[in-house]
């Protein structure tokens, strides 16, 4: 802050006094605006010439160390004040490098629409807007303190004419003043500060004044702001902002308690903000507000037929020197802002963040237009930057032209509208159409293929019944395999039984175990009779029947043999034979048997494998 000081004290030091006109100021009123972190100082100006040739510009003046931080002048006719307010014509503000100037001193000159002659006045506002101008003293602060600023300029206007009579008043917020330069002249209503009037002060002259007081007012600053507005010819703008931003203000120190700031918000961190209000054009919809985390719900939309509101609540409620990013998104009908003059179409917008006093170190609004835009122009109220890029998004076949602007040092005195001209082809228009159209197209042919290849699974189709019917062979087939296995199971303990009568000589047991079995096994050749009867009607199974058929007529001949073989072996037993001579009896039919038992095994492993 000091080393500001110093500046601005030697600025004003080196100052020489060449005269550069005849014209004298007869009347300047200054006012100073400090109640935000916004420095506005308006001026209205009664000039003269009091020499012989015509004038046609005005020089001002603005120490360099002020002017640095100049992001707005504007120069207004104040003729029509009264009688014809509303009419006040903008004089072209430029700025201009005398010779044998000091360095320290900008120059800015303001053209007048008609020359001045000898001895014509003419009266005319000066409007001039500054940031970073107001300098936080204590440079850090606790979370318990109230912020305070310094500011400097001086009780004089700073100017190459003599100034007949001036007075100045610096508007301070409501709050504490801890200090304000005292000169003759000065007094003090509340929190307004005059100074003046003083009398025929010779050209450059000056009396530095000083300020230091409380201002708790929300330092907003992005440090840099991307604000991008996507014409869509389908019925929208949609805009999309990008904030880093930091807290302007003192530096907190000492860290910060939650439970201080939600207890007191306004005694704990005085200075810090929590909301920032983003006024909206009306008919805004599908806003949306998220910071890197995500969505933040946090926010609040309210409106009516003339704005909208949009409330938003960082994460965390804003300390001086800290930072956040964040991004809010919204939707604007696009009759309210596209229009069409003289062949061409323009976008009428206006360009700087719609957040409340809130200062943009550098803000870039890419202005994305329709695929196949061309011929643009720009028309912009004030200085900036400006390139083009292109930007591929779905759909676009070659990008969409975008106009790129930038300016520093934005503030919301640059909320103005500018336009962007652009030729457009309707039939470009019909591109993403057309596009969409042959999407759509080449999706409904592929879902009418794909139909018709479902129709094999459709319940009514005859694949699909054929499907079910081969199911329902397979099921059967399966019982019938089932089936077959426990006949063999059955012929197994036949022959289990022959093996007990040798051992046992049981031959009741061994007649009880034959009539079980035949009982049994007449059982399943029912069930295998119904199975291969439906067997026999399925389309389905007419390959794989005969192979089930000489599985079950094997089965039934192998099963036939053993029970003979049973019977005889009985027989012999009763009879009182000798082992030999059993063996003997039945020795042609176990041969056969046993190749029957085989050929039925494998016919069962076939019929698996299908
Ligand atoms: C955030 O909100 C926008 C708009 O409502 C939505 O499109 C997006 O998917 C949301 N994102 C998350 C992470 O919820
Ligand atoms: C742009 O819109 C503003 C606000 O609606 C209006 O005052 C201005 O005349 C418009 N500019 C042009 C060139 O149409």
């Amino acid at each position: 802050m000091t080393f500001k000081l110093d500046l601005f004290l030697i600025t004003l030091a080196v100052i020489l006094s060449p005269v550069l006109s005849d014209l004298i100021f007869t009347k300047v009123d200054r006012r100073i605006d400090l109640t935000s972190q916004i420095v506005r100082i308006s001026s209205t100006i009664r000039v003269e010439n009091e020499g012989t040739d015509v004038v046609s510009e005005v020089l001002l003046i603005f120490p360099v160390e002020q002017a640095k931080y100049l992001s707005h002048i504007q120069a207004t006719s104040n003729e029509g004040k009264g009688k014809a307010k509303g009419s006040a014509i903008n004089f072209p503000v430029n700025v201009v490098y005398p010779k044998e100037m000091p360095p320290t001193l900008k120059f800015y000159s303001v053209s007048l629409p008609k020359g001045l002659n000898k001895g014509d006045s003419l009266t005319f506002d000066v409007f001039a807007v500054f940031t970073h101008l107001l300098s936080p003293f204590p440079e850090t602060i606790t979370q318990a303190d109230v912020q305070f600023v310094l500011f400097l300029d001086t009780a004089y206007i700073l100017s190459p004419y003599t100034v007949k009579v001036q007075s100045l008043s610096v508007k301070l917020p409501e709050a504490r003043i801890e200090f304000y330069t005292k000169l003759e002249n000065t007094k003090i209503h509340g929190s307004e500060i005059k100074y003046g009037p003083y009398e025929n002060a010779p050209p450059y002259s000056f009396a530095l004044i000083r300020f230091h007081f409380e201002n708790n007012q929300p330092f907003p600053v992005a440090q840099e702001l991307v604000r991008e507005i996507e014409v869509s010819h389908w019925g929208s703008v949609q805009i999309t902002e990008h904030y880093n931003l930091v807290n302007g203000g003192a530096q907190n120190k000492g860290g910060f308690s939650r439970f201080d700031y939600q207890a007191r918000p306004f005694a704990r961190g005085a200075s810090a903000f929590s909301k920032l209000v983003a006024k909206l054009p009306p008919r805004t919809h599908s806003v949306y507000y998220r910071d890197e985390i995500g969505n933040i719900s946090t926010s609040h939309l309210w409106g009516n037929l003339r704005k909208t509101d949009l409330e938003i609540e960082p994460r965390y409620p804003m300390f001086g020197g800290w930072r956040t990013s964040f991004t809010i998104g919204y939707s604007l009908p696009l009759q309210d802002f596209l229009f069409q003059d003289q062949g061409k179409r323009f976008l009428n917008i206006s360009f700087g963040s719609p957040i409340n006093e809130v200062v943009v170190d550098r803000l870039i609004v890419r202005v994305v237009l329709p695929e196949g835009s061309s011929d643009f122009s720009v028309s912009v109220p004030f200085s900036h930057k400006q390139w083009h890029e292109k930007k591929i998004s779905h759909l676009d076949i070659d990008g969409r032209p975008v106009v790129v602007l930038e300016k520093e040092n934005v503030v919301p005195e640059h909320n103005q509208h500018f336009q962007v001209y652009y030729k457009f082809n309707s039939i470009s228009m019909l591109r993403e159409p057309i596009m969409l159209i042959f999407g759509f197209f080449v999706l409904f042919v592929s879902c009418i293929i794909y139909m018709h290849s479902d129709m094999s699974i459709s319940k009514s189709s005859p694949s699909y019944l054929a499907k079910l019917q081969w199911d329902e062979v397979q099921t059967v087939i399966q019982q019938v395999q089932n089936i077959i296995n426990r006949c063999l199971t059955i012929h197994d303990k036949l022959d289990a039984s022959l093996r007990d009568l040798s051992r046992t000589g049981d031959v009741q047991a061994c007649k009880a175990a034959r009539k079980a079995a035949d009982a049994s096994l007449k059982e399943l050749s029912k069930e295998l009779k119904s199975l291969l009867s439906f067997l026999q009607s399925a389309q389905q199974a007419t390959q794989i029947l005969p192979k089930v058929e000489e599985l079950v007529a094997k089965e039934r001949d192998l099963q036939e043999r053993l029970v003979v073989k049973h019977m005889t072996v009985v027989d012999c037993y009763e009879k009182k034979f000798g082992g030999r001579e059993i063996e003997n009896r039945v020795a042609s039919q176990q041969q056969r048997i046993t190749t029957l038992r085989q050929e039925v095994d494998d016919l069962l492993e076939f019929i698996d494998e299908i």
